[in-house]
């Protein structure tokens, strides 16, 4: 990605929440169908583009040390002050690569986060998360679908194939389900369904995925 979108991807998420400080997190039942194996691991959770923490309460309200991990410092203090029992913030931008050594998870949540970017850079992300995962550790995936059309499906420039320049000069992508076959191809799939959520105020049509680290 270049610098200058990088920037802007950093600037408009800081802004985002800087305005919604007071928002409520929502939790949904995404991750509930794989419990077993949640539950069942016994180092820290990472979550990934953590966001409001939505993901970081569910983990927490199933017993899980969670580490949240964000490129933005809003997004974190905001987390830190709901959530305040959380094991870990970690500030860091997955295209610098994750600052956690080898085999370092069982699990590792990327929910709504690795749709934002080149394929070479989501390559080079999912990459640093096989890295951080233990063998036959699991990831927990939720991205944009091509058919999310409340939500800007593949409106603005075209620059990669379904990775589009929005009004707000940011990166974003929808998979299909052979894009997702393809760039996730060094992991093995266990789940992979493209549904509708509606955590927000309009349904949000997207995929989601469980992979493990072969
Ligand atoms: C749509 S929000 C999802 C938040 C949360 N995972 C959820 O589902 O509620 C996307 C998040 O990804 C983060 N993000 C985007 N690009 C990132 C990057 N390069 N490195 C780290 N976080 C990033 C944003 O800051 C934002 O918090």
């Amino acid at each position: 990605m270049m610098r200058e979108e990088r920037d802007r991807s950093l600037e408009y998420w800081e802004q985002i929440f800087e305005e919604t400080r007071e928002l409520k997190i929502q939790t949904d039942d995404w991750l509930d169908e794989f419990d077993s194996i949640i539950r069942g691991c016994s180092k820290p959770v990472l979550d990934l583009g953590c966001g409001f923490g939505n993901d970081t309460l569910a983990l927490m309200q199933k017993g899980k040390q969670v580490i949240a991990c964000d490129q933005c410092e809003n997004a974190l203090s905001n987390l830190r002050r709901n959530l305040p029992d959380v094991y870990e913030t970690k500030r860091a931008n997955m295209l610098d690569g994750l600052p956690f050594a080898d085999d370092s998870f069982e699990v590792v949540i990327a929910d709504l986060c690795l749709h934002y970017f080149t394929k070479a850079d989501t390559l080079h992300i999912l990459d640093e998360i096989r890295r951080v995962l233990v063998s036959g550790g699991h990831l927990f995936v939720r991205v944009n679908s091509i058919n999310d059309v409340n939500y800007g499906a593949c409106q603005g420039e075209e620059i990669e194939h379904h990775l589009y320049l929005n009004a707000d000069g940011c990166l974003k992508r929808f998979f299909d389900e052979a894009d997702i076959r393809e760039i996730f191809g060094a992991f093995e799939t266990v789940f992979l369904r493209e549904e509708r959520m509606m955590r927000y105020a309009a349904d949000k049509y997207l995929f989601r995925i469980v992979m493990r680290k072969k």
